[in-house]
């Protein structure tokens, strides 16, 4: 299956090949190229270039053609830190906050995770693949094109190893790439009220080695949050993660600083996530790191909670990545378009800062740099393609419309909009 775009008012972020990440004072800068062409076959791209150097094609069988005229064109937005696969939604919760309950007096009440892992634990495998893949579907119409899901609403082996298989399928039943993250660290079950380190044993010693053989995640996280888990257990599950090859994205930060960040850079974390309260330490032991901090503003904006210190990141010059945290406690939103306007309104990040946040460092913070995050010759056909817009900041500008004509994943289209010939 082959494509063409052309008349692009611009591809937006033909960033170098070769580029894996965009540091903070760099972020700023992201390349376009105006009034373009693009080509895709077999769901990669094979070239682009200006209309007026366009070298026209010879066989117009079997060709998608996507005339962009007045459109921007931009790689597909990757969603690093979601929670996507749940049984049911929460907003009887949700009712309770605005009488007044905070997010951690539902959970000390039994609500919070520990309410959606009971629902999870009755419902079948089936119907908790067919709810997810509805939400992907909505996902992908938005522009999404990869995305991150955790595990962690499941907090025994059978309903962990459950979450993971749905995950798997859902990778082989969609089009956009995923990536699979154990969570079983995501809060104490009541079984274990009495046995925090029984049930430590559990994801290290059973959960884990089962995951691992199977093949069903490619990374671990663990809340480490005061009243969830500590330093040391978050230690003691990046350590056994290392030791079958998983890398850790993990949830620091949230609401209290206890040294997770420091304890994660140390371990060689991927990416540290939530980052809202940030003490002068946190930010010292992420600079010079490898490690992509990600900031989930949708949460902040849901929670009524600090947003995190987007500008501090970046002036440390880190690799600032953003996600929406998709669950249905926190934050009951996948949509990125939403997360971008929030990133210029409420974390102060340019437009262009926040593409790239949505983009390569995106795709970076779940390893899939070489594959997606911007507009480059052998990368994935990712891409959105926008409505007749007057600027690229009119997108997070004009905030809650739906601004997106056509989304391509791999080459081929997964919505259809007024572009397509
Ligand atoms: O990232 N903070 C921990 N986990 C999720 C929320 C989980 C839930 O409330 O269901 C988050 O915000
Ligand atoms: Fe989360």
């Amino acid at each position: 299956m082959r494509l063409l775009i052309k008349n692009a008012r611009a591809l937006v972020g033909t960033h170098p090949a070769e580029l894996r990440r965009i540091t903070g004072r760099s972020m700023a800068g992201l390349p376009m190229l105006e009034d373009a062409w693009l080509t895709a076959d077999d769901g990669r791209i094979t070239g682009f270039g200006p209309m007026a150097e366009w070298p026209g094609i010879d066989d117009w069988n079997d060709l998608t053609v996507v005339d962009a005229e007045g459109r921007y064109v931009l790689p597909g937005w990757c969603d690093p830190h979601t929670h996507t696969v749940f049984a049911a939604p929460r907003d009887g919760e949700f009712v309770d906050r605005i009488r007044g309950l905070s997010y951690q007096e539902i959970a000390a009440r039994g609500g919070g995770i520990l309410n959606s892992a009971r629902m999870l634990r009755d419902m079948n495998e089936d119907d908790l693949f067919e709810q997810a893949k509805a939400r992907l579907e909505v996902m992908m119409a938005q522009g999404t094109v990869a995305a991150e899901i955790k595990s962690g609403y499941g907090l025994s082996l059978d309903s962990e190893l459950k979450m993971l298989r749905v995950v798997k399928r859902l990778k082989e039943a969609l089009p956009l790439q995923l990536k699979a993250t154990l969570l079983a660290a995501h809060a104490l079950p009541p079984e274990f009220k009495d046995d925090r380190a029984g049930y430590l044993d559990l994801i290290v010693n059973e959960l884990l080695p089962r995951v691992a053989e199977e093949g069903l995640a490619d990374f671990v996280d663990v809340f480490c949050e005061t009243n969830y888990f500590t330093v040391a257990e978050l230690e003691r599950v990046l350590e056994a993660g290392a030791a079958h090859g998983l890398p850790g994205k993990v949830h620091v930060n949230q609401f209290t600083s206890i040294g997770g960040i420091q304890a994660a850079v140390a371990h060689g974390a991927l990416s540290v996530d939530h980052l809202e309260v940030m003490e002068p330490a946190d930010l010292d032991a992420l600079a010079g790191s490898e490690t992509i901090p990600t900031l989930l503003p949708s949460c902040s904006f849901f929670l009524g909670i600090p947003y995190g210190p987007a500008r501090e990141l970046m002036e440390r010059d880190l690799p600032l990545a953003l996600a929406t945290d998709h669950n249905p406690g926190s934050t009951p939103s996948g949509n990125m378009n939403f997360l971008l306007s929030l990133a210029c309104i409420r974390l102060r990040m340019l437009p262009e800062e926040a593409v790239n946040a949505m983009t390569l460092n995106a795709a970076a913070a779940m390893r899939l740099e070489e594959e997606l995050g911007s507009i480059a010759v052998g990368k994935r056909a990712s891409l959105i393609v926008t409505g007749r817009v007057p600027s690229l900041a009119y997108l997070p500008y004009a905030f809650g419309q739906d601004h997106l004509d056509t989304v391509i994943i791999d080459g081929r289209p997964v919505r259809a909009g007024a572009a397509l010939a």
